[in-house]
Order: structure tokens, then C-alpha cells, then sequence
């Protein structure tokens, strides 16, 4: 059976985009379900050649073949019916890089930070079902009360940057920063290094930063957040993703020169004693295989073809494509800076594929596209097929939870501290 995806059937049959330009997409094997390629250890079709998936990653194992063959109107009915059937016991949430034919079926739309909020607000539901990838499951168990199931509908659905750094690693690199700066507090109160993490992490490095005085941030709060870091330390070792924390910490005001990169498989992260000590960031060399993509030379095009273009980009992509960008932001700022034009504009936006598609549907008095002219989703979130999800949540009307998300009790409580710092920073009055 095809994929049950309109954007990429719209691309397989006609080769063109809601423009009408002829338009490819990054792979093939996207049109395929994700049963055909859940068994083979990788990423999924579209994903970085150079992304290397841990060992360990977690699989999933088949689903009966029903889910396979059904249609998309049956698999649609039977999630319907599902839902009706559990009423409140079960809330599904959705992030915006999700398909259509997932989203629609979302109880919560949301941004990564929304979402984790959405998970705190329904307590009396015994599931969640987190459509979205592995790390917003995990922290939506961290944050959730104590009996609530939170359910992943495909295990395979990762997130190749938060893969980029490993609590091995982390440790590593925190012992060898606490050896150089040493562990005493300035004469202001401020520790020698704070640890920050991007919500796209495991919930170890969410301990970890826990149990050393840090905070998580999203692209939503970045700049809050290292705020408040900056108030309780000298200097930040931000991870996974460089490019959040290189856009972020520049619009601050930090200099390029204090932002070394820390490159794990190198002593010293690959930097001299001096560099790190003059340091006020220290970036973790990760990045988003989906907004790598992105290019200045795409947003130069974009302005020559399309004179008056606003160009709205995420804050993973590269600085160079941020600093080419009119404005950059969360998933959630996208949303709400097209829900806000009042007069038709053009936008070119440089974030996921599904969500650019689904603002341009629903804005259809501006022209929305996407920067990248190939089309190619974010290939973990892409997982999250309705086989999978009428499959999970017809388990739970049987009475079985599979899927199910648990971080480890002790991960868990430190994962906690850092999450709800984040939760309860504000940014400054300005
Ligand atoms: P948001 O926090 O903007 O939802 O982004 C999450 C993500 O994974 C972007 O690649
Ligand atoms: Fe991870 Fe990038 Fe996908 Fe976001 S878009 S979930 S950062 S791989």
C-alpha cells in the first residue's frame, strides 16, 4: 500500500507543488509506508547520508498486517472510532511537523514547548499519545503524573540531532570544562559553566543538567533561558544544537570569537585552554539534518523571483541563512507571524515541509512556500504513520498500552529540576 501522506502523493502524481512548479521530492522511499524500511537500522528516507544512527536506537517491531492494508478512509474511521471510544481517557497530541493525516486527529497542535506544556494540562487522562518524536515523549513523562501512559505510536521515530550528543560524551566534555575552570563560584555568586540543553535531547541530558544547575530551553524561550543562565554563570556549554545556540547567544550580543565548538571526538572538544577560558558559550557540534538544508543562496532566489517576499526561517538553520532571514523563530512564531500578516504577502519559509504546506492550505490569501525547493520531510516525524496510530490507540481501547514511553525514576526527577526551571523562567521586562 502507498503512503498515507497528500504532500508527497501530490508530488509522486502530478510532480508538482500547490504552485504548480514542477518540484521532487528528497527520496523516493518516501512514498512507501514505514513498515517497508522500520526494520532497517537508519533514520528513514530523506535523512542526512551522514547521520549515524546509535546501536542502541530503539526499534519498532511489526504491526499486525490489518494497519498495513487498510485504506486511508478505514485507518481514519478506526482512529475516529478509537478516540470516541476512550472519550477523555486518551489525548493526542500533535507537533506541526506531523502530516496532515495525523494532525487532524491531534487533540493539542503544537510547538515542542506547547506540547510539553499541553502534556501537564490533562490529568485525568490515562494515555498520552505524543505524535511527534522520541525526546517530546520522554519529556512529556517526565512532566506527567504519576500512572499516566505516554505512548510513541512508532518507536523508530527519533530525532538524529538529539542523537548528536550522548550522556557519555556530555560527561566527558563536563569533566574536562570543570578541570580547566575549576568549580568555585566568581565574587559575584556566578558558577564557572552552566549547562543548557536543547528540548531536542534525551531525558539523560536533561538529568544531566538537572543535577548540575542548568535549565532546558526550546526555540521558543532560547533567549530567556540563557538569560537565566548568564545570571547564574560565567559561561554556557550549550547542546545538541549549534546553530540554536549560536543565532540565539549572537542576536544577545555574544561575539562569534567567545562561541567555540565543542567537538566531542577531539580533546579539549578540539579548542585551546585560552579559547574556553575567554568562552562565554561553549556550542555542542550538532545540528538538524531537516534545516542544514537551507541556504543563503535559497533566500537570495527567493528575493529575486518573489521582490517583497518575507523570509521567516527556524532557528536551527545556520547562521548565514538566519542572518539572509527577515526573522527567524520557533515553529509557533511561523504560525503566528502568517496568522498576523493582515495583507496578502508572499512568505518563504525555512522549516519542515508538512508545516509549510498545511500554512499555505490554510492561508490561501498569501503565497506560502517553502525555502528549499526539494521536498523533503523531517524523515523521524515522517514515522508517525495513521497505521501506527489507529494501531496504538485501538491497543488501548482493548485495555493495552505498547509503545510506552518510561524514563528511568532517578533520570526522571532530575530531568524534572531542569524542565520546570525552564518552565518558570520568564524573560526580563523590558
Ligand atoms: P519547535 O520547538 O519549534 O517545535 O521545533 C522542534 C523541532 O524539532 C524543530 O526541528
Ligand atoms: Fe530532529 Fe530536525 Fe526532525 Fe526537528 S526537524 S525532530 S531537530 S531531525
Amino acid at each position: 500500500m502507498a503512503s498515507v501522506d497528500t504532500t508527497i502523493q501530490l508530488i509522486r502524481t502530478t510532480g508538482r507543488n500547490a504552485r504548480g512548479e514542477v518540484q521532487e521530492a528528497c527520496s523516493p522511499a518516501l512514498a512507501r509506508g514505514p513498515w517497508d524500511f522500520d526494520g532497517v537500522v537508519q533514520y528513514g528516507p530523506g535523512s542526512s547520508m551522514h547521520d549515524r544512527i546509535p546501536a542502541d536506537s530503539p526499534r519498532q517491531g511489526a504491526i499486525p498486517e490489518e494497519y498495513k492494508l487498510a485504506s486511508t478512509e478505514e485507518l481514519h474511521e478506526r482512529i475516529r472510532a478509537a478516540k470516541e471510544a476512550l472519550g477523555d481517557r486518551v489525548v493526542v497530541l500533535g507537533h506541526f511537523y506531523q502530516r496532515d493525516e495525523i494532525v487532524q486527529h491531534a487533540d493539542f497542535l503544537g510547538d515542542s514547548f506547547q506540547l510539553a506544556n499541553a502534556a501537564q494540562t490533562v490529568p485525568n487522562a490515562e494515555a498520552i499519545v505524543f505524535c511527534g518524536v522520541h525526546f517530546m515523549a520522554e519529556t512529556a513523562d517526565v512532566l506527567a503524573r504519576e500512572g499516566q501512559a505516554v505512548i510513541l505510536p512508532n518507536l523508530a521515530a527519533g530525532c538524529s540531532m538529539a542523537d548528536m550528543a550522548d550522556i557519555d560524551s556530555v560527561e566527558e566534555a563536563w569533566a574536562q570544562l570543570e578541570a580547566l575552570y575549576g568549580t568555585e563560584p566568581d565574587a559575584e555568586g556566578r558558577a564557572p559553566i552552566i549547562p543548557v540543553t536543547y528540548m531536542n535531547s534525551s531525558a539523560a541530558l536533561k538529568g544531566f543538567c538537572g543535577r548540575h544547575g542548568g535549565i532546558v530551553c526550546t526555540s521558543s524561550n532560547a533567549e530567556t533561558v540563557l538569560e537565566w543562565a548568564f545570571e547564574r554563570g560565567q559561561r554556557v556549554l550549550f547542546f545538541p544544537d549549534q546553530h540554536l545556540g549560536r543565532n540565539t547567544a549572537k542576536r544577545m550580543g555574544v561575539p562569534l570569537e567567545r562561541m567555540p565548538m565543542w567537538n566531542p571526538r577531539k580533546p579539549l572538544g578540539g579548542n585551546s585552554g585560552d579559547d574556553l577560558l575567554d568562552a562565554k558559550v561553549v556550542l555542542w557540534h550538532g545540528f538538524c539534518s531537516v534545516h542544514k538544508r537551507f541556504t543563503p543562496a535559497q533566500v537570495a532566489q527567493a528575493r529575486a523571483e518573489h521582490p517583497g517576499v518575507r523570509v521567516i526561517v527556524h532557528p536551527e538553520c545556520p547562521m548565514e541563512v538566519v542572518d539572509a532571514a527577515d526573522e527567524a523563530g520557533s515553529t509557533d512564531y511561523i504560525r503566528r507571524a502568517v496568522e498576523a500578516a493582515t495583507e496578502p504577502t508572499t512568505f518563504a519559509i525555512g522549516t519542515e515541509i508538512n508545516m509549510v504546506n498545511r500554512l499555505a492550505a490554510e492561508f490561501p490569501q498569501h503565497e506560502i512556500f517553502c525555502l528549499d525547493p526539494v521536498v523533503c520531510p523531517c524523515s523521524t516525524m515522517y514515522r508517525i504513520h495513521p497505521g501506527y496510530l489507529a494501531w496504538v490507540l485501538e491497543e488501548l481501547v482493548a485495555g493495552n498500552v505498547v509503545n510506552r514511553i518510561e524514563v528511568d525514576d532517578t533520570v526522571k526527577a532530575d530531568a524534572r529540576v531542569a524542565l520546570e526551571r525552564m518552565l518558570a523562567a520568564k524573560p526580563k521586562a523590558a
